[in-house]
């Protein structure tokens, strides 16, 4: 234990000195670590966007990996995996006198679920991972780091995720956890935006995307606007940390608050296009005006005042302190778009956010009339 300790304390003086000299080095750090023990862990939730990058990841050093899920989400992904088939809504059973490692649970948005499988496992694992989400705080309005005030939601029985039950549900998932696995052996992971390859909300995706087509498009508020996300590759090399390190605690899954701009946004995905790409910079008022804020239409963006006003200013200082590792926002936009392009026609025919060529177009236009 000790050992190990030591160790992660020289992975994360290599961490720091790669992020100060970019990332191949970070990734350099992180093949040293391969050496490690093997590791068993079941993956809760391993076919989804997320997932299958940290399975990938795990594998990549030298652990082994089981899934569990219901057989509906992207079927035949890893066939030389065992996967143990079931629902977390009372169908455990599979999961009953099995032992592993390590848990990793990414598929928990209601507390009876996260209840019943930490209940099951506490036994027969060392940690359990459970990937919480950056919505449990109660005001975005305020810059949030892992300890201000959490969502409440005033029926703690309500199982329905919804827009505006996610965040405290997700509360009551971390809840839960603890008090069945004890903090101790608990690392909750709490990311904001996920962007990279497999993203199947196209939030983030929308921007690269659309900048390829080039021409007139929309860019909102001020190119000095702070955003955040995380690329998922980072958030799964931070997950293999935890559990070769034996991470525990709570933390904020993004970049660093301030170092990511829309303009610079605009910059990244610019440079990856060889299309000629005008940007309209509407106004904040004139995207209130215009029924732009609060929906998909300008995805990842929030403006800097209102309720979500500190949306671009997480701390993510606890986790850059432990060693995540922020890849360049232009490899993340690279990524995403040769992934896009080999996706079928019928996927990438309408993306699931942003706004439509119209649309987009009738903006302009009232736009430059005001
Ligand atoms: N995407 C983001 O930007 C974002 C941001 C913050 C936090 N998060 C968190 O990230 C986690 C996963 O995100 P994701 O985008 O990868 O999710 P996803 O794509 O919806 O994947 C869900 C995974 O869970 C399995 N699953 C779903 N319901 C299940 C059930 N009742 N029983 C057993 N398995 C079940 C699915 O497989 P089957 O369908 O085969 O069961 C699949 O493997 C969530 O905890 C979410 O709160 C995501």
């Amino acid at each position: 234990m000790k050992n190990s300790r030591r160790q992660f304390i020289k992975s994360s003086v290599l961490a720091g000195a790669a992020m100060t000299a970019g990332f191949s080095e970070a990734g350099q750090a992180a093949d040293d670590k391969k050496a490690h023990r093997a590791l068993s862990v079941l993956v809760l939730g391993g076919t989804g966007f997320i997932g299958p990058h940290m399975v990938r990841e795990l594998l990549r050093r030298g652990h082994s990996v089981t899934l569990f899920n219901r057989g509906r989400s992207n079927r035949g992904l890893f066939p030389d995996l065992e996967t143990i088939i079931g629902d977390r809504d009372g169908g455990l059973q599979g999961l009953e006198g099995r032992r592993w490692d390590a848990v990793v649970d990414n598929s928990g948005y209601v507390p009876r679920h996260v209840q019943d499988s930490a209940r099951l496992l506490a036994k027969n694992t060392k940690r359990y991972l459970f990937v919480s989400t950056l919505s449990v705080y109660a005001d975005f309005s305020i810059r949030n780091d892992e300890d201000s005030p959490l969502a409440t939601i005033a029926d703690e029985s309500i199982e329905e995720v919804t827009g505006e039950t996610y965040g405290a549900l997700k509360v009551l998932c971390e809840k839960r956890a603890a008090a069945e696995i004890g903090d101790e052996r608990l690392t909750i992971l709490r990311p904001n935006y996920i962007a990279g390859p497999g993203d199947h909300t196209d939030r983030f995706s929308y921007w690269p995307i659309r900048t390829r087509k080039g021409g007139a498009m929309i860019w909102p508020g001020t190119p000095g606007h702070t955003i955040q996300f995380i690329d998922v590759r980072d958030l799964a090399n931070f997950v293999g940390d935890c559990l070769e390190h034996d991470i525990s605690g709570t933390y904020n899954m993004t970049n660093p608050a301030g170092a990511y701009t829309m303009g610079m946004l605009f910059g990244d995905c610019a440079a990856l296009t060889a299309a000629a790409v005008d940007p309209v910079w509407i106004s904040e008022a004139f995207a209130y005006e215009q029924g732009l804020i609060g929906g998909r239409d300008l995805p990842i963006w929030h403006p800097s005042t209102g309720p979500q006003a500190s949306s671009g200013g997480f701390s993510a200082e606890r986790a850059l302190g432990a060693g995540l590792r922020n890849r360049p926002a232009r490899e993340t936009l690279r990524d995403i778009l040769s992934w896009w392009d080999t996706l079928p026609a019928e996927r990438t025919g309408k993306l699931r956010a942003g706004l439509d060529a119209d649309r987009e177009a009738e903006l302009i236009e009232a736009w430059k009339a005001r």
